[in-house]
């Protein structure tokens, strides 16, 4: 979704932003922009298309302000264009303004300031913020040095919807204003200089000191101090928070794209989730729960609410919670839940899963659940993104920087962690043997090294892609908890290579989609459940009957020549198995893409963060 950079400080704002912009090209956004404070006056530059775009304009050199804001569109209201790109002015060319997320009400301010008199150049909504910061800053009567700050607190009085935005204005050439509601946005804090960015990699490379905002709060920003203000504009205090990843954490690091690097990083990233929460001969710990066995007693059910992969990770582990908890789990998807009226209450614990916290749905559905009377748990990979601020305890996935749109690392470390607190709380409620939790952790100490191992030799992999990658359709097929991962094996194809997939349950394969099945159709099967390994291996050969190209990834002992193409992995219990079956899914959807000549790492109509409905 889009992206918002600023910068206040001594050197040249322009190629900061830039640099800013670049490291959030991951976003999605489809035109950029910036503004700096010049000797009095706004300069501002922008145009549809890549951000590299912005240096064809030769008033970019010129620039020599030290103060700036800059901005990645991802078009919401009006179409790409010049005109429709961020910043936004207000008629007077006094305030500049980029604005992340939707300002519902836009068309009755626009309606109210055109009656003032008002211009609109665009069709965004944006474009009413800066008019309306305008309209109030015009009206105040009272010249002290807050007056800029009161206008935008008035005008953001006004908004509905969701918003980051930054301010600067000609006539306070000293300091930007920040401000968000359910929009991301951090301060990163230098010397004499701060940077702000709705993302904290776009930064990383200047600091490692943050403040990080919540709902409400205004910001004055210069570059040796910031004024923290509630909504009331009383000045409070704030904390820097400390961010561990370095800076070439979220560079490719010799990898040609983001999510192969992330595919690798997968046996550091799990070692990282689990951290010291599981241990040997002592029950397991999460420094922030402190759920008790009368607590999760009296639970009747509990809720999974996430979108895309984060779902998949909750499908993946809902068998193992209810295997080993003995409470029923439903598993959802955010969109559908915050619409319709679940039966939750307060004796429903309902867990959110989001990659980067700041997904519109997922927090729209723990808003509703809160409402609703229940505990709220959410699962991220961003400190202190907008879900963990929502929800009543949270815990974090430590998986590092996923920069890619198409998840991998994050996929595997939700499904580590959600099968941790499932140990967790089948220790406290004592429903599961303790031999039986004791083999479930050494399988999860395992994983990182049969990641390696998968890791190891990719070849294979790669050479089916080759053969397949220009195929029409394929399917995913699986039973148990390898149905759930061929859900996830599917939807990454789609994602990045374009090809249409579905994920089936390999018993459903009966009841239609073998009717498509016809000569060549790829057909993409996960093996790691010894249960269900017979009927899964009849699946496979039902569709092999009728011409279909068959990719078995299997950790179980079968005939390899009944298959076109097997890929062995260590084995694993299959509650567990998601984490490790998923790796060469992910390789083969990565392969074929690269195979294709795509951009892997921003594929098309995708965004990263899905900030909006
Ligand atoms: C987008 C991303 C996916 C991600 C989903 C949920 O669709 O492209 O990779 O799985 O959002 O994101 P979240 O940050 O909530 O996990």
């Amino acid at each position: 979704m889009c992206g918002i950079v600023g910068y206040v400080g001594q050197k040249k704002a322009s190629p900061i932003l830039i640099d800013g912009l670049l490291k959030l090209e991951y976003r999605g956004y489809d035109s950029a922009g910036l503004s700096t404070i010049e000797t009095n006056s706004i300069s501002n530059i922008k145009n549809k298309g890549r951000v590299n775009s912005l240096n064809d304009i030769p008033e970019l050199s010129t620039l020599e302000g030290t103060i700036g804001i800059a901005h990645t569109r991802w078009a919401t209201h009006g179409k790409p264009s010049v005109v429709n790109s961020h910043p936004h002015m207000d008629n007077s060319k006094t305030f500049s303004v980029v604005h992340n997320g939707i300002i519902e009400n836009y068309n009755d301010l626009r309606i109210f300031l055109t009656n003032n008199g008002y211009n609109f150049l665009s069709q965004t909504d944006t474009e009413v913020i800066p008019n309306l910061i305008h309209y109030y800053f015009s009206k105040d009567t009272n010249n002290d040095d807050k007056k800029f700050l009161r206008a935008v607190q008035s005008a953001c009085n006004d908004f509905k919807g969701s918003y980051a935005i930054e301010v600067i204005s000609s006539l306070y050439p000293d300091r930007v204003i920040v401000t968000r509601k359910d929009s991301p946005l951090v301060i990163g804090i230098g010397e004499n200089e701060n940077h702000i960015s709705s993302d904290i990699p776009a930064i990383l490379s200047y600091t490692k000191d943050f403040y990080l905002l919540d709902d409400n709060n205004y910001v004055e920003i210069y570059k040796d101090h910031l004024n923290f203000y509630n909504s009331n504009l009383e000045k409070i205090e704030k904390s820097i928070k400390n961010i561990e990843w370095d800076a070439t954490a979220a560079e490719k690091d010799g990898y040609e794209d983001y999510m192969l690097k992330e595919i690798y990083e997968q046996p550091k990233s799990i070692r990282e989730t689990i951290g010291s929460r599981i241990k040997l001969d002592a029950p397991s710990c999460f420094d922030d729960l402190n759920f008790t066995k009368e607590y999760l007693s009296s639970l009747n059910k509990i809720c999974i609410v996430a979108c895309g992969t984060a779902m998949h990770a909750g499908i993946a582990t809902k068998t193992l919670i209810e295997h080993l908890c003995n409470i029923p789990v439903e598993v959802e998807i955010a969109s559908e839940f915050r619409y319709r009226n679940p039966i939750i209450n307060e004796k429903t614990l309902a867990i959110y899963i989001s990659q980067s916290g700041e997904t519109a749905d997922t927090i729209a559905a723990l808003k509703l659940a809160k409402s609703k009377g229940c505990k709220t748990l959410a699962i991220s990979n961003v400190i202190g993104s907008s879900i963990t601020r929502e929800a009543d305890y949270t815990i974090y996935t430590h998986a590092g920087p996923e920069i890619a749109v198409a998840s991998t690392k994050a996929y595997t470390s939700q499904v580590v962690l959600l099968s941790i607190l499932g140990i967790y709380m089948a220790e406290i409620l004592g429903t599961t043997k303790s031999y039986v939790l004791e083999d479930l952790k050494k399988e999860i100490f395992e994983l990182p090294n049969k990641m390696q191992t998968v890791l190891n030799d990719v070849s294979g992999i790669k050479n089916f892609a080759k053969l397949v990658h220009k195929e029409k359709d394929m399917f995913f097929i699986g039973r148990g908890t390898d149905y759930a991962v061929s859900l996830e094996g599917s939807l990454k194809l789609k994602e990045i290579s374009y090809i249409h997939s579905e994920g089936y349950a390999s018993g459903e394969l009966k009841h239609g989609p073998i009717a498509l099945i016809e000569d060549n159709t790829t057909v993409v099967s996960v093996i790691t459940n010894e249960d269900l390994m017979e009927k899964s291996i009849s699946n496979v050969q039902e569709v092999a009957t009728r011409g279909a190209k068959t990719f078995v990834v299997t950790n179980q002992n079968i005939d390899k020549s009944r298959f076109d193409y097997v890929v062995e992995i260590p084995p694993v219990n299959s509650l567990i198995s998601p984490a490790l079956s998923v790796i060469p899914l992910q390789l083969f959807s990565y392969y074929i893409a690269k195979e294709k000549g795509l951009d892997v790492d921003k594929p098309r109509n995708l965004a990263k963060s899905v900030t909006v409905e």
